[in-house]
């Protein structure tokens, strides 16, 4: 495994619509070991490949920490709710906004043994995968916020800001 290096914001990748996985191959295997090593190196609670350069539709999601999902193909099959909150993303570093997102999503996607699957999430699971699909179709979070986009503020374990 490896952490790979995470796109930013202004890089043309982010911006693409990707391609849909055909085949499990021992790359894209690698690949998503990867990209859930890059994901939880940088705390981060959800990753996209594009935002490892890759232009294929996968994303790996984990809000707990302990619990990762990959989802190959990923679809939103349902959604309902309202919740407005602050996000962010690993291709944008050091700033936040308000973001609206549905409350409820149902997803089905296919898992690394391309069986079929179906997840449902609330809260801030709802908001990662809304938040991560929108990457395969090249759309940053940024072009929904409401308001401006804040810096956000790192502290240290007293507090103290870094
Ligand atoms: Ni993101």
């Amino acid at each position: 495994m490896a952490i790979r290096n995470i796109r930013e914001m202004g890089d043309e990748v982010l911006t693409k619509r990707c391609k849909e996985v055909t085949e499990v191959t021992p790359r894209i295997r690698e690949l998503i070991e990867d990209m859930l090593e890059t994901m939880y190196e940088a705390n981060g609670v959800g990753l996209a490949a594009p935002q490892v350069g890759i232009l294929k539709r996968i994303v790996v999601i984990d809000v707990t920490g302990e619990d990762p999902y990959i989802l190959i193909n990923p679809r939103i099959v349902e959604s309902s709710g309202e919740q407005t909150g602050q996000e962010g993303c690993l291709s944008v570093p050091g700033k936040s906004g308000m973001v609206t997102r549905p409350n409820y999503v149902k997803a089905v996607a296919l898992d690394v043994n391309m069986k079929p699957i179906e997840l449902e999430g609330t809260e801030l699971l709802a908001r990662a995968i809304c938040h991560e699909l929108d990457h395969l179709d090249g759309h940053l979070y940024v072009e929904k916020v409401e308001g401006e986009l804040q810096d956000v503020v790192y502290e240290d374990e007293d507090g103290d800001e870094v």
